[in-house]
Protein backbone atom coordinates (compact mmCIF):
# COMPACT_ATOMS: atom_id res chain seq x y z
CA UNK A 1 0.00 0.00 0.00
CA UNK A 2 1.63 3.39 -0.28
CA UNK A 3 -0.64 6.41 0.63
CA UNK A 4 -2.49 8.97 -1.07
CA UNK A 5 -1.40 12.83 0.45
CA UNK A 6 -4.81 14.46 -0.26
CA UNK A 7 -4.93 18.16 -0.25
CA UNK A 8 -8.04 19.17 2.18
CA UNK A 9 -10.15 20.32 -0.97
CA UNK A 10 -13.95 20.07 -0.09
CA UNK A 11 -14.64 17.02 -2.45
CA UNK A 12 -11.08 15.48 -0.96
CA UNK A 13 -12.48 15.68 2.32
CA UNK A 14 -15.87 14.00 1.14
CA UNK A 15 -13.83 11.34 0.07
CA UNK A 16 -12.13 10.56 3.16
CA UNK A 17 -15.64 10.74 4.94
CA UNK A 18 -16.57 8.18 2.49
CA UNK A 19 -13.36 6.46 2.89
CA UNK A 20 -13.95 6.04 7.12
CA UNK A 21 -17.75 5.00 6.46
CA UNK A 22 -16.82 2.27 4.60
CA UNK A 23 -13.95 1.15 6.88
CA UNK A 24 -10.88 2.57 5.57
CA UNK A 25 -7.86 4.52 7.69
CA UNK A 26 -7.33 8.46 7.04
CA UNK A 27 -4.87 9.83 8.90
CA UNK A 28 -6.13 13.74 9.44
CA UNK A 29 -4.81 16.98 10.78
CA UNK A 30 -5.95 18.60 14.37
CA UNK A 31 -4.82 21.45 16.06
CA UNK A 32 -2.46 19.40 18.26
CA UNK A 33 -1.18 16.87 16.49
CA UNK A 34 -1.95 14.68 13.03
CA UNK A 35 -4.34 11.82 13.93
CA UNK A 36 -4.94 8.02 12.41
CA UNK A 37 -8.88 7.71 12.09
CA UNK A 38 -10.98 4.69 12.29
CA UNK A 39 -14.83 5.07 12.35
CA UNK A 40 -15.51 3.92 15.55
CA UNK A 41 -18.48 1.82 14.36
CA UNK A 42 -16.19 -0.29 11.91
CA UNK A 43 -14.13 -2.47 13.90
CA UNK A 44 -11.84 -4.16 11.32
CA UNK A 45 -10.46 -0.10 11.30
CA UNK A 46 -9.85 0.00 14.44
CA UNK A 47 -8.17 -3.21 14.85
CA UNK A 48 -5.91 -1.73 11.83
CA UNK A 49 -5.14 1.21 13.47
CA UNK A 50 -3.74 -0.91 16.23
CA UNK A 51 -1.41 -2.72 13.65
CA UNK A 52 -0.41 0.06 11.87
CA UNK A 53 0.95 2.06 14.90
CA UNK A 54 2.34 -1.03 15.72
CA UNK A 55 0.63 -0.21 19.36
CA UNK A 56 -0.55 -2.62 22.01
CA UNK A 57 -4.08 -3.38 21.40
CA UNK A 58 -5.13 -2.59 25.31
CA UNK A 59 -4.36 1.15 24.65
CA UNK A 60 -7.41 3.61 24.69
CA UNK A 61 -7.91 5.38 21.97
CA UNK A 62 -9.93 8.82 21.72
CA UNK A 63 -12.91 9.30 19.96
CA UNK A 64 -13.23 12.51 18.08
CA UNK A 65 -16.39 14.23 17.62
CA UNK A 66 -17.72 17.67 15.45
CA UNK A 67 -19.02 20.53 17.67
CA UNK A 68 -22.30 19.99 18.04
CA UNK A 69 -22.54 16.59 17.80
CA UNK A 70 -25.38 14.20 19.50
CA UNK A 71 -23.14 12.33 22.33
CA UNK A 72 -25.94 10.60 23.60
CA UNK A 73 -25.23 7.01 23.32
CA UNK A 74 -21.43 7.65 23.35
CA UNK A 75 -20.87 8.48 26.60
CA UNK A 76 -23.08 7.35 29.70
CA UNK A 77 -24.58 10.50 30.60
CA UNK A 78 -23.93 14.50 29.97
CA UNK A 79 -23.30 15.98 33.13
CA UNK A 80 -22.94 19.93 34.05
CA UNK A 81 -19.44 19.84 34.60
CA UNK A 82 -18.63 18.20 31.28
CA UNK A 83 -21.07 20.67 29.54
CA UNK A 84 -19.18 23.23 31.69
CA UNK A 85 -15.77 21.96 29.82
CA UNK A 86 -17.30 21.49 26.56
CA UNK A 87 -18.71 25.28 26.72
CA UNK A 88 -15.39 26.57 27.88
CA UNK A 89 -12.98 24.72 25.96
CA UNK A 90 -14.64 23.04 22.64
CA UNK A 91 -13.75 22.56 19.81
CA UNK A 92 -10.46 22.56 21.17
CA UNK A 93 -7.32 20.67 22.87
CA UNK A 94 -9.07 18.80 25.70
CA UNK A 95 -10.15 15.28 25.79
CA UNK A 96 -12.50 14.12 28.85
CA UNK A 97 -12.26 10.39 30.01
CA UNK A 98 -15.98 9.88 31.44
CA UNK A 99 -18.12 6.32 31.45
CA UNK A 100 -19.04 5.55 27.78
CA UNK A 101 -22.60 4.87 26.18
CA UNK A 102 -24.01 1.58 24.79
CA UNK A 103 -22.97 2.44 21.95
CA UNK A 104 -19.41 3.08 22.16
CA UNK A 105 -17.48 -0.47 21.48
CA UNK A 106 -14.93 -1.51 23.66
CA UNK A 107 -12.28 -2.19 21.07
CA UNK A 108 -12.60 1.90 21.01
CA UNK A 109 -12.24 1.92 24.75
CA UNK A 110 -9.19 -0.72 25.58
CA UNK A 111 -12.25 -3.05 27.34
CA UNK A 112 -12.44 -0.25 29.32
CA UNK A 113 -15.90 1.41 30.57
CA UNK A 114 -14.54 5.04 30.01
CA UNK A 115 -14.34 6.75 26.84
CA UNK A 116 -11.84 9.88 26.35
CA UNK A 117 -13.86 12.13 23.86
CA UNK A 118 -12.57 15.32 22.38
CA UNK A 119 -13.92 18.12 19.53
CA UNK A 120 -10.72 19.23 17.71
CA UNK A 121 -10.79 22.45 16.49
CA UNK A 122 -9.15 22.20 13.31
CA UNK A 123 -11.08 23.05 10.75
CA UNK A 124 -9.95 19.83 8.36
CA UNK A 125 -10.97 17.90 11.46
CA UNK A 126 -14.33 19.52 11.43
CA UNK A 127 -15.18 19.34 8.23
CA UNK A 128 -14.01 15.91 8.01
CA UNK A 129 -15.93 14.52 11.46
CA UNK A 130 -19.19 16.52 10.00
CA UNK A 131 -19.03 14.62 6.63
CA UNK A 132 -18.61 11.14 8.70
CA UNK A 133 -21.09 11.47 10.64
CA UNK A 134 -20.24 9.05 13.97
CA UNK A 135 -16.97 9.32 16.28
CA UNK A 136 -13.21 9.09 14.79
CA UNK A 137 -11.02 7.11 17.03
CA UNK A 138 -7.48 8.87 16.79
CA UNK A 139 -3.94 8.39 18.30
CA UNK A 140 -1.58 10.26 17.05
CA UNK A 141 -0.44 8.93 13.66
CA UNK A 142 3.12 8.08 14.10
CA UNK A 143 4.37 4.64 15.07
CA UNK A 144 4.37 3.42 18.79
CA UNK A 145 6.99 5.19 21.08
CA UNK A 146 8.29 7.70 18.29
CA UNK A 147 7.52 11.55 17.86
CA UNK A 148 3.70 12.83 17.05
CA UNK A 149 3.22 14.10 13.89
CA UNK A 150 3.15 17.63 13.42
CA UNK A 151 2.96 17.38 9.35
CA UNK A 152 1.56 15.68 6.95
CA UNK A 153 5.10 14.07 5.74
CA UNK A 154 6.12 12.77 8.81
CA UNK A 155 2.57 10.34 8.74
CA UNK A 156 3.98 9.74 5.10
CA UNK A 157 7.89 8.83 6.05
CA UNK A 158 6.11 6.76 8.95
CA UNK A 159 3.07 5.28 7.96
CA UNK A 160 2.83 5.79 3.84
CA UNK A 161 3.21 2.37 3.85
CA UNK A 162 0.49 0.76 5.79
CA UNK A 163 -1.85 3.31 5.05
CA UNK A 164 -4.12 4.59 2.14
CA UNK A 165 -4.79 7.82 2.81
CA UNK A 166 -3.46 10.89 4.44
CA UNK A 167 -5.26 14.65 4.58
CA UNK A 168 -3.33 17.54 4.56
CA UNK A 169 -3.98 20.52 6.52
CA UNK A 170 -2.38 23.89 8.07
CA UNK A 171 0.43 23.08 10.38
CA UNK A 172 -1.24 22.25 14.07
CA UNK A 173 -1.75 25.51 15.82
CA UNK A 174 -0.53 23.70 19.26
CA UNK A 175 1.65 21.12 18.19
CA UNK A 176 1.74 18.67 21.28
CA UNK A 177 -1.37 16.43 22.63
CA UNK A 178 -4.19 17.92 24.21
CA UNK A 179 -5.00 17.60 27.86
CA UNK A 180 -6.91 14.82 29.25
CA UNK A 181 -8.34 15.57 32.11
CA UNK A 182 -10.37 12.36 33.72
CA UNK A 183 -14.25 12.83 35.26
CA UNK A 184 -14.36 9.36 36.33
CA UNK A 185 -13.82 10.04 40.43
CA UNK A 186 -15.08 13.37 42.43
CA UNK A 187 -11.98 15.25 41.78
CA UNK A 188 -11.38 15.93 38.23
CA UNK A 189 -7.64 14.97 37.43
CA UNK A 190 -4.73 15.72 35.02
CA UNK A 191 -4.13 12.17 33.18
CA UNK A 192 -1.87 14.69 30.65
CA UNK A 193 -0.92 18.05 30.53
CA UNK A 194 -1.23 20.32 27.48
CA UNK A 195 -2.33 23.42 26.53
CA UNK A 196 -5.53 23.90 28.62
CA UNK A 197 -3.61 23.59 31.93
CA UNK A 198 -5.60 22.41 36.04
CA UNK A 199 -5.94 25.78 36.23
CA UNK A 200 -7.91 26.95 33.39
CA UNK A 201 -10.20 24.34 34.09
CA UNK A 202 -10.29 24.85 38.25
CA UNK A 203 -11.52 28.50 36.77
CA UNK A 204 -14.43 27.13 34.64
CA UNK A 205 -15.24 24.04 37.21
CA UNK A 206 -14.61 26.16 40.80
CA UNK A 207 -13.33 23.00 42.17
CA UNK A 208 -9.91 21.62 43.21
CA UNK A 209 -8.38 19.60 40.13
CA UNK A 210 -6.00 16.76 40.94
CA UNK A 211 -2.58 18.78 38.45
CA UNK A 212 -0.52 15.73 36.60
CA UNK A 213 2.21 15.87 39.22
CA UNK A 214 -0.19 14.24 41.97
CA UNK A 215 -1.58 12.02 39.51
CA UNK A 216 1.41 10.26 38.32
CA UNK A 217 2.54 9.86 42.28
CA UNK A 218 -0.60 7.85 42.89
CA UNK A 219 0.46 4.48 42.81
CA UNK A 220 -1.31 2.19 40.30
CA UNK A 221 -2.09 5.66 38.31
CA UNK A 222 -3.64 4.53 35.05
CA UNK A 223 -1.12 2.85 33.11
CA UNK A 224 -3.16 2.26 29.71
CA UNK A 225 -2.30 5.97 29.03
CA UNK A 226 0.10 5.25 26.66
CA UNK A 227 1.67 9.36 27.06
CA UNK A 228 2.11 7.77 30.57
CA UNK A 229 5.12 5.06 29.82
CA UNK A 230 8.31 6.50 31.09
CA UNK A 231 9.59 6.74 27.44
CA UNK A 232 7.74 7.96 24.57
CA UNK A 233 7.59 10.92 21.85
CA UNK A 234 11.06 9.70 21.16
CA UNK A 235 13.29 10.48 18.26
CA UNK A 236 16.10 8.22 17.50
CA UNK A 237 19.03 10.77 18.39
CA UNK A 238 19.56 11.11 22.33
CA UNK A 239 17.59 14.30 23.48
CA UNK A 240 19.34 15.54 26.64
CA UNK A 241 17.66 18.28 28.48
CA UNK A 242 20.40 21.12 29.65
CA UNK A 243 20.82 24.64 31.42
CA UNK A 244 22.84 27.37 29.59
CA UNK A 245 25.16 26.85 32.40
CA UNK A 246 25.76 22.88 31.78
CA UNK A 247 26.67 23.49 28.06
CA UNK A 248 30.26 25.29 28.62
CA UNK A 249 32.09 21.99 30.03
CA UNK A 250 30.65 19.94 27.24
CA UNK A 251 32.66 17.73 24.61
CA UNK A 252 30.69 16.40 21.48
CA UNK A 253 32.06 13.86 19.41
CA UNK A 254 29.07 13.44 17.04
CA UNK A 255 27.06 15.80 14.89
CA UNK A 256 24.50 17.54 17.63
CA UNK A 257 21.38 20.07 17.68
CA UNK A 258 21.20 22.73 20.19
CA UNK A 259 17.57 23.84 20.59
CA UNK A 260 17.33 26.66 23.09
CA UNK A 261 15.48 30.61 23.35
CA UNK A 262 17.21 32.24 25.53
CA UNK A 263 20.16 34.49 24.37
CA UNK A 264 22.35 32.69 27.10
CA UNK A 265 21.89 29.21 25.87
CA UNK A 266 22.19 29.93 22.30
CA UNK A 267 25.38 31.86 23.26
CA UNK A 268 26.67 28.67 25.09
CA UNK A 269 25.60 27.21 21.67
CA UNK A 270 27.20 28.99 19.76
CA UNK A 271 30.63 28.72 21.42
CA UNK A 272 30.11 25.03 21.35
CA UNK A 273 29.69 25.33 17.47
CA UNK A 274 33.12 27.02 17.67
CA UNK A 275 34.90 24.48 19.67
CA UNK A 276 33.54 21.36 18.73
CA UNK A 277 32.70 21.87 15.25
CA UNK A 278 29.59 19.96 13.98
CA UNK A 279 26.91 21.37 15.91
CA UNK A 280 23.97 23.08 14.75
CA UNK A 281 21.89 25.62 16.58
CA UNK A 282 18.27 26.37 16.11
CA UNK A 283 16.89 29.23 17.84
CA UNK A 284 13.01 28.78 18.95
CA UNK A 285 10.74 32.22 20.08
CA UNK A 286 10.44 31.87 23.88
CA UNK A 287 6.90 31.17 24.62
CA UNK A 288 6.08 27.75 25.91
CA UNK A 289 2.83 28.16 23.71
CA UNK A 290 5.19 28.43 20.16
CA UNK A 291 8.35 26.20 21.51
CA UNK A 292 5.59 23.10 22.28
CA UNK A 293 4.44 23.87 18.80
CA UNK A 294 7.63 23.88 17.25
CA UNK A 295 8.89 20.89 19.50
CA UNK A 296 8.05 17.71 17.81
CA UNK A 297 8.91 19.05 14.46
CA UNK A 298 12.64 20.43 15.74
CA UNK A 299 12.95 16.75 17.58
CA UNK A 300 12.69 15.35 13.78
CA UNK A 301 14.32 17.58 12.43
CA UNK A 302 17.09 15.99 14.45
CA UNK A 303 17.16 12.51 12.74
CA UNK A 304 16.52 14.32 9.12
CA UNK A 305 19.32 15.76 9.65
CA UNK A 306 21.29 12.66 10.39
CA UNK A 307 22.47 14.31 14.32
CA UNK A 308 23.02 11.74 17.06
CA UNK A 309 22.17 14.03 19.78
CA UNK A 310 19.75 16.91 20.74
CA UNK A 311 20.75 19.32 23.50
CA UNK A 312 17.49 21.39 24.44
CA UNK A 313 17.42 24.17 26.41
CA UNK A 314 15.80 23.01 30.09
CA UNK A 315 12.77 25.14 30.84
CA UNK A 316 11.27 26.93 33.78
CA UNK A 317 9.55 24.37 36.14
CA UNK A 318 6.19 26.76 36.30
CA UNK A 319 2.74 25.31 34.97
CA UNK A 320 2.79 26.84 32.06
CA UNK A 321 5.68 24.71 30.89
CA UNK A 322 4.53 21.67 32.22
CA UNK A 323 3.15 20.21 29.09
CA UNK A 324 6.63 20.89 27.32
CA UNK A 325 8.55 19.44 30.17
CA UNK A 326 6.41 16.39 30.65
CA UNK A 327 6.90 16.12 27.01
CA UNK A 328 10.63 16.55 27.12
CA UNK A 329 10.85 14.07 30.20
CA UNK A 330 9.85 11.95 27.83
CA UNK A 331 11.65 12.08 25.03
CA UNK A 332 14.57 12.12 27.15
CA UNK A 333 14.41 9.39 28.73
O1 LIG B 1 -4.26 15.61 20.86
C1 LIG B 1 -4.60 14.45 20.91
O2 LIG B 1 -5.21 13.95 21.88
C2 LIG B 1 -4.24 13.55 19.71
C3 LIG B 1 -5.03 14.02 18.50
C4 LIG B 1 -4.89 13.10 17.32
O3 LIG B 1 -6.38 14.21 18.85
N1 LIG B 1 -4.48 12.19 20.00
C5 LIG B 1 -3.70 11.48 20.83
O4 LIG B 1 -4.05 10.15 20.89
O5 LIG B 1 -2.79 11.96 21.43
P1 LIG B 1 -3.12 9.05 21.55
O6 LIG B 1 -3.82 7.74 21.36
O7 LIG B 1 -1.74 9.14 21.04
O8 LIG B 1 -3.21 9.37 23.05
C6 LIG B 1 -4.46 9.30 23.67
C7 LIG B 1 -4.31 8.99 25.12
C8 LIG B 1 -3.73 7.64 25.26
O9 LIG B 1 -2.55 7.72 26.02
C9 LIG B 1 -4.83 6.87 25.91
O10 LIG B 1 -4.32 5.90 26.75
C10 LIG B 1 -5.63 7.93 26.65
O11 LIG B 1 -5.59 8.99 25.73
N2 LIG B 1 -7.02 7.53 26.86
C11 LIG B 1 -7.98 7.39 25.94
N3 LIG B 1 -9.10 6.90 26.49
C12 LIG B 1 -8.84 6.74 27.82
C13 LIG B 1 -9.57 6.24 28.92
N4 LIG B 1 -10.80 5.79 28.79
N5 LIG B 1 -8.96 6.21 30.13
C14 LIG B 1 -7.70 6.64 30.28
N6 LIG B 1 -6.96 7.10 29.26
C15 LIG B 1 -7.51 7.16 28.05
MG1 LIG C 1 0.37 9.15 20.77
Amino acid sequence: MHAELLVPSASNIKRCAQALQSGELVAFPTETVFGLGAAVSQLGAIEGIFKAKGRPSEHPLIAHVAPGAELTGWVAELTLTMQKLMNAFWPGPLTLVVPKGERMPFEVTGGQNSVGIRCPSHPVAIELLKATGVPVAAPSANRFGKVSPTRASHVLAELGDRIPFILDGDVPEVGIESTIVSLLDDQPAILRPGAITAAQIEAVLGVAVKSHGEVSKTPNANPRVSGALEKHYSPDAKVWVLQASELAALQLQNKTLCVGWTDEFLAQADALREKCGEVLVEALSDKPGEVAKALYATLRQADELACRQVLFEKPGQTPDWEAVNDRLKRASA
